[in-house]
């Protein structure tokens, strides 16, 4: 087996806030069958300390940025984890990048250059006789991590994976100093943006490889609309770019075997989830399609124009059932939807078990997205049979068949799409659903196409095993 190390700030089942857990949380076992060994190194923030317990320490630091820091190495969630212990950075209550009160930790920048700092010193100096050749770094967390390889005088591969442009990891120039980067880097062709230090240039910058989580987005970042600013540095390094789909894990993820729903094989299969879907969300009764929607409420994912846009649903007998956090002007006008329609139904807060029994009674999911790396909860739909309406852009264009009249003919239709992103072709696309599932026929070959549709990891492993090879080659 080669050896690599993923870089990463979530790894489900440990951490998560989305669907970069999901896939730093899968990569290794997909990964194995392509002959590659990925050790995950991870921030020990105190749910991951506390699922791992007891641990040998593997390599130590004095001075971590503001105090010691060890690695630890074991396995947990199923997972071979090298953990980031230093409790003066990862110690605390709140999520991974928030404090309770919902605000950025002041030192995230040095909270995750420390996750680089020793991922760029395992990748040098190894642990124990293990050493990868190739470092695999997740987002602007992980970006720096090619810049202390480098000021260390190391030739170590790395592939960086945009997961989402529009987090850059800026830091105020002043604090070059305490992040330890060469100040022979901070320039317009180096880490530096607009007067800031930003992690996720310095990746793109100097990474051996880059990808992105679909073939879409790799051509969408290289544009002014969907670069946020990076566009010129994706244009330049667009022959070391790959768009490699995400997949999902498929054995977490199986209608005929997932402890949190009522199993299933089939469409038919689905009436006794969606009937207890229903009751859950206290939805009032209607004719038309129970629809799902299961996400961070942020500006990225549409879903206040699919508040304008829901009476074209509801007004047809259809239903809407909603979990999701984040904004809180946006869950507060979410709240506010369900007082005044029973047709709409929402739950505010994280819950994984939910979002199961969620796409397992859903006739259909709704992504509305302004713009979607790759987006994963319209993979679960199309796994467990509730048809997925999205935006056109990013993964959803590629994950999606439309149910054009090409497609239609066909018979190979799993879902429908929509663009512009605006409440208008919004809501014709749910007056388009609501027809298509008023044809029994039609919808049922829909959600059988959907169910059949291949959402797993083995072809995108292979890539990224492509990936990493051509990386070494390259270094
Ligand atoms: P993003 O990473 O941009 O949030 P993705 O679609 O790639 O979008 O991944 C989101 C992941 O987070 C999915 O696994 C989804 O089911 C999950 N998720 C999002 N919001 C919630 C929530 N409120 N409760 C449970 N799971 C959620
Ligand atoms: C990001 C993107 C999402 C993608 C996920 C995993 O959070 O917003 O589209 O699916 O990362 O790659």
């Amino acid at each position: 087996m080669r050896a690599a190390l993923g870089v990463a700030s979530e790894c489900a089942p440990l951490v998560k806030t989305g669907g970069l857990a999901d896939v730093v949380g899968a990569l290794p076992a997909a990964l194995a069958p392509e002959g590659w060994q990925l050790r995950t190194l991870l921030p020990g923030y105190r749910q991951v300390i506390a699922a791992l317990g007891p641990a040998p320490a593997v390599l130590a630091q004095a001075d971590l940025f503001g105090g010691p820091g060890r690695v630890l190495a074991g396995r947990a969630g199923g997972l071979d984890l090298l953990v980031l212990d230093a409790p003066h950075l990862y110690d605390r209550a709140g999520t991974p990048y928030l404090d309770l009160a919902g605000h950025d930790w002041p030192d995230n920048p040095e909270r995750f250059a420390a996750l680089a700092w020793m991922a760029a010193r395992i990748a040098s100096e190894g642990t124990e006789g293990w050493k990868p050749e190739v470092l695999h770094l997740h987002d602007w967390q992980a970006g720096l991590a090619p810049v202390y390889l480098s000021a260390r005088g190391d030739a170590v591969a790395s592939v960086l994976t945009i997961h989402n442009i529009a987090f850059h990891g800026l830091a105020p120039a002043d604090r070059l100093w305490r992040l330890r980067l060469p100040p022979e880097g901070f320039t317009p062709d180096g880490f530096e943006y607009y007067g800031h230090i930003s992690a996720l240039k310095a990746g793109l910058v100097q990474a051996t490889r880059l990808s992105t989580v679909s073939p879409t987005y790799a051509r969408e970042l290289a544009t002014p609309a969907f670069g946020m600013g990076l566009e010129g540095v994706i244009r330049s390094r667009a022959g070391d770019l790959v768009g490699i789909l995400n997949g999902i894990d498929t054995t977490l993820w199986d209608p005929a075997a997932d402890p949190h729903v009522l199993p299933f094989r089939s469409a038919a299969g689905k009436a006794l989830n969606r009937a207890r879907l229903i009751a859950e969300f206290g939805l009032g009764p209607g004719e038309g399609p129970v629809c799902v929607v299961v996400s961070r409420l942020s500006d990225q994912k549409g879903l206040d124009l699919l508040l304008q846009a829901a009476p074209a649903l509801t007004d047809r007998g259809g239903r809407l059932a909603l979990l999701g956090s984040g904004d809180r002007a946006l869950e507060n006008a979410w709240l506010k939807a369900a007082d005044t329609s029973d047709r709409i139904g929402v739950r505010i807060g994280f819950d994984e078990a939910l979002a199961h029994r969620m796409f397992a009674g859903g006739d259909a999911v709704l992504v509305p997205s302004r713009f979607e790396p790759c987006g994963l909860t319209q993979l679960y739909g199309l796994r467990y049979g509730a048809v997925p309406v999205v935006a056109l852009t990013g993964g959803l264009a590629d994950t999606v068949i439309a149910a054009n009249d090409a497609a239609l003919a066909a018979g190979v239709a799993t879902g429908l799409q929509f663009w512009p992103l605006t409440v208008e072709a919004l809501a014709a696309a749910l007056l388009r659903l609501c027809e298509l599932h008023a044809d029994r026929g039609l919808w049922t070959r829909m959600q059988r196409n959907a169910m059949r549709h291949p959402v797993g990891w083995a072809a995108s492993a292979a890539a990224y095993a492509r990936l990493y090879e051509s990386a070494v080659a390259a270094q």
